[in-house]
């Protein structure tokens, strides 16, 4: 059933209250979620999004006890992803003919996952508009790795909505559609939540998309996302709130998370978060067993903290997997400005603290000399190297082996959004960029030939 948002433009998405994980089983889901599809009917009627392929006949059925579909003009898909793009299979064989406004890569993604079936697509890139009559208009604001290569926001005229899809969303149920009538704990819980796990990677780029969309000029006065809460009361909050996540953002806070096999490990952690109180009284300090938390729930503090000590005992020569499983996502994230320590016990080899370093250094923290390896369960000895541990933790000088990427004009450079590497070797001739090109010797407006994004979001690598 629609829901009324401004004039004529409608809510016509899902609420899923029970939903219950998100990208397969990969993203946990503590309070429902939506995906919200609107409903625009100016002189054209525009139908911008859908909902998930599991509730796809549920979708096209109450749609058309709201209008007849052959009334709809235009459909834009703002992404291609499918719990936004699900329903387009069954709407489309409805109405095959209709145009579909999207980026390039968006059609790519829609043909990669339901195949070439002829559909009426429109590419469209930032700036672009779209007349839907009574003096209105759509323009198109591509959102490249926000969280894909096709994503693409729609700002409507006369109503000033920006529909921004996963921008400025989060995994959250909220009945009354709007922010003002949302649980406001919940609501920036859930939006830190999907900022952290969903968007850091992509810290650099929301920075100069922000200042894009706020360099166009355009009235804001609902940002409606496709997932969660709709921003009507102070929309801006949300997009203030993004540039100040997205800027190696911390708070006073140390985190620590361990595994533990026989309880050694969990006496070190909590022997460190004792000790961070009491250097620091007013630092904030929380402990998390990684294989008994929710793993995008730690992740998230980790978001707010200006350090994390991480422990694992050493088992078969490294650590244990669910500690290796969580430093792989830990990387991912790509968190900067934080500092890190290691430690753990063992019982013969004790490789668990070196191993723990490694990854950390590898996931771009600034790691600490100091650490806690104790051999069999910690004694008062074993932790009289604590309170050091955590002085420089908490600010000491931290460890300087991590050396400056020297750049090489024969190194390979790796876009930080997407991970395509440039290879001055093969160049890029789909781009007329000969072999032996190298990376400094780009033209200005080169691009990621995978998801578009400019040069300067390119790093070095060995
Ligand atoms: Fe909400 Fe990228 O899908």
């Amino acid at each position: 059933m629609r829901r009324h948002i401004k004039n004529n433009v409608s809510w016509v998405g899902k609420i899923d209250w029970e939903l219950e994980t998100f990208h397969g089983d990969d993203y946990s889901i503590n309070n429902g979620s939506s995906q919200n599809a609107y409903l625009v009917e100016e002189e054209k009627t525009v139908l911008i999004d859908t909902v998930w392929t599991p509730h796809s006949t549920e979708f096209v059925e109450n749609l058309k006890k709201e209008i007849n579909l052959k009334k709809i003009d235009y459909v834009i898909a703002n992404h291609g992803e499918c719990d936004h793009s699900g329903s387009l299979p069954a709407l489309m064989a409805e109405i095959p003919n209709t145009p579909i406004y999207c980026t390039a890569q968006c059609v790519k993604s829609l043909e990669g996952q339901y195949g070439k079936r002829g559909w009426n697509f429109h590419t469209v890139k930032t700036g672009d508009t779209l007349e839907i009559g009574n003096g209105k208009k759509l323009i198109f604001i591509e959102m490249k790795m926000l969280h894909w290569p096709d994503s693409m926001a729609t700002y409507m005229t006369g109503d000033n909505i920006l529909f921004s899809n996963d921008a400025f969303g989060q995994h959250y149920a909220v009945d009354e559609l709007f922010n003002d009538k949302a649980n406001q704990c919940l609501l920036y819980r859930e939006a830190i939540k999907y900022f952290t796990n969903i968007l850091n990677p992509f810290a650099n780029l929301i920075t100069k998309k922000i200042d894009e969309l706020l360099a166009l000029n355009l009235p804001i006065e609902i940002i409606a996302p496709s997932h969660g809460a709709i921003w009507r009361e102070d929309p801006l909050q949300i997009v203030r709130q993004y540039a100040v996540w997205a800027n190696a953002y911390q708070e006073d806070q140390i985190t620590v998370v361990y595994d533990t096999m026989w309880e050694g490990t969990a006496k070190i952690a909590h022997a460190i978060a004792e000790e961070v109180k009491r250097q620091s009284p007013s630092t904030v300090v929380k402990v998390f067993n990684i294989a008994k938390s929710d793993k995008d729930d730690i992740m998230t503090e980790v978001f707010r903290s200006r350090a994390i000590a991480v422990g694992s005992p050493t088992v078969s020569n490294s650590i244990l997997s669910s500690v290796a499983g969580w430093l792989e996502f830990l990387k991912q994230l790509k968190f900067k400005n934080k500092r890190a320590a290691a430690f753990g016990c063992y019982g013969w080899s004790g490789e668990s603290v070196k191993v723990l370093q490694e990854r950390l250094r590898d996931a771009g923290f600034e790691v600490i000399d100091d650490n806690i390896r104790s051999f069999w369960n910690p004694t008062d000895e074993t932790l009289a190297a604590v309170p050091e541990l955590v002085g420089n933790l908490l600010g000491g000088k931290a460890d300087d082996s991590v050396e400056e990427t020297a750049v090489s004009p024969l190194r390979k450079w790796k876009c930080g959004p997407c991970g395509y590497i440039y290879d001055p070797a093969v160049g890029d001739p789909d781009s007329g960029i000969a072999p032996g090109t190298p990376f400094e010797q780009l033209p200005d407006d080169w691009s990621c030939p995978t998801c578009g994004v400019s040069k300067d979001l390119f790093s070095p690598i060995d």
